[in-house]
């Protein structure tokens, strides 16, 4: 019989076992189980929900879920795994029922690499496909064509202390339906800045009739990818080849960096950005779905 335990933190030995889990999941399905995010908590010992069951030798430590837990703005999200040796036991199932009491509401579900028993766990217990998120990917050295900026448009890049106020009007535009990006605050956008890896000359503002008119935010990771952090084009400004323009100059800069990958995020439903960024190279590398019940 599997018992689930709720640890509000772990011991080196169980951190051990969650990691050892953690890789024979990996090389079993070709994906990583567990966010950049989760592990660095697993790492740092913040605790999570272990389960174990008997083994040959003896209690062994056989599933890991962790869980954020609800925030003001967003409901609680999990992420769970169960060794590959020990699947199929029910250990999934009594780790996703123990999230959702956790939880105490509405609980997403992060599932990484689309995998169907993922699905077809998410569906056994009523869960619902919410939305997936691509990770699209090439190699820096492929050729980029040259940006082709619309007439009466100008490229500059962004001033820390001024342009702030233009910028947050215009992203919030331009993702209003979007409301993870859209709905950033002064806050949010500082918070950034303040950030080890902000860089202003990789900031692109596009301007208009002296009005901000789009943006394009790159980022440069530790391990050296280069990524398209933000586009967003007014929609004002939409249908100029605007969106196009902006990512090319932007991805001209992090290759010019010495970035490589160049990758990005983009939301699966989010067909024309697909379209953009396939025409321009990119495939899709990786995929995380997140399900969730109808309520949350
Ligand atoms: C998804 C995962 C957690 C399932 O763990 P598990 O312990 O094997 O799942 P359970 O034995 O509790 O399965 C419960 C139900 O899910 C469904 N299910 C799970 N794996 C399945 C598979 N490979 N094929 C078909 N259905 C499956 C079945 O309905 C099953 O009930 P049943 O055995 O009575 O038919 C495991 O495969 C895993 O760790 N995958 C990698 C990480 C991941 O994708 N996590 C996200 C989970 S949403």
């Amino acid at each position: 019989m599997s018992g689930v335990r709720v640890r509000a933190a772990l011991a080196e030995s169980e951190i051990a076992q969650v990691l050892a889990v953690v890789e024979a999941a990996a090389a079993a399905d070709g994906v990583a189980p567990l966010s950049e995010h989760a592990m660095l908590a697993l790492r740092a010992g913040r605790g999570g929900l272990t389960v174990t069951a008997e083994d040959a030798g003896g209690e062994a430590l056989v599933g890991y879920a962790h869980l954020d837990p609800a925030s003001e703005d967003e409901s609680a999200a999990g992420e769970l795994v169960v060794h590959p040796a020990h699947r199929r036991r029910g250990h999934g199932r009594t780790l996703l029922r123990a999230l959702r009491e956790e939880a105490a509401g509405p609980l997403r579900v992060w599932a990484h690499g689309d995998l169907p028993a993922a699905a077809k766990l998410a569906g056994a217990e009523g869960l619902a496909r919410v939305r997936a998120l691509f990770q699209m990917r090439r190699p820096a050295a492929e050729p980029l064509p040259e940006p082709r900026i619309a007439e009466g448009v100008t490229v500059r890049t962004f001033e820390p202390g001024r342009d702030e106020e233009a910028w947050l009007a215009v992203n919030g535009r331009a993702f209003a339906h979007h409301p993870e990006q859209g709905a950033w605050t002064i806050d949010d956008l500082r918070e950034r800045e303040a950030e080890g890896w902000f860089d202003p000359a990789g900031f692109f503002m596009a301007e208009r009739d002296g009005r901000l008119a789009g943006f394009h935010w790159t980022k440069v990771h530790p391990d050296g990818a280069g990524e398209v952090y933000v586009v967003g084009v007014d929609p004002d400004a939409q249908g100029l080849g605007l969106g196009r323009a902006l990512t090319l100059v932007g991805l001209r800069h992090l290759r010019e960096a010495g970035a490589d990958p160049l990758m990005l995020y983009v939301d699966e439903s989010n067909v024309p950005a697909v379209r953009l960024y396939e025409s321009l190279g990119f495939v899709r590398h990786a995929v995380d779905v997140m399900y969730g019940s109808a309520a949350g």
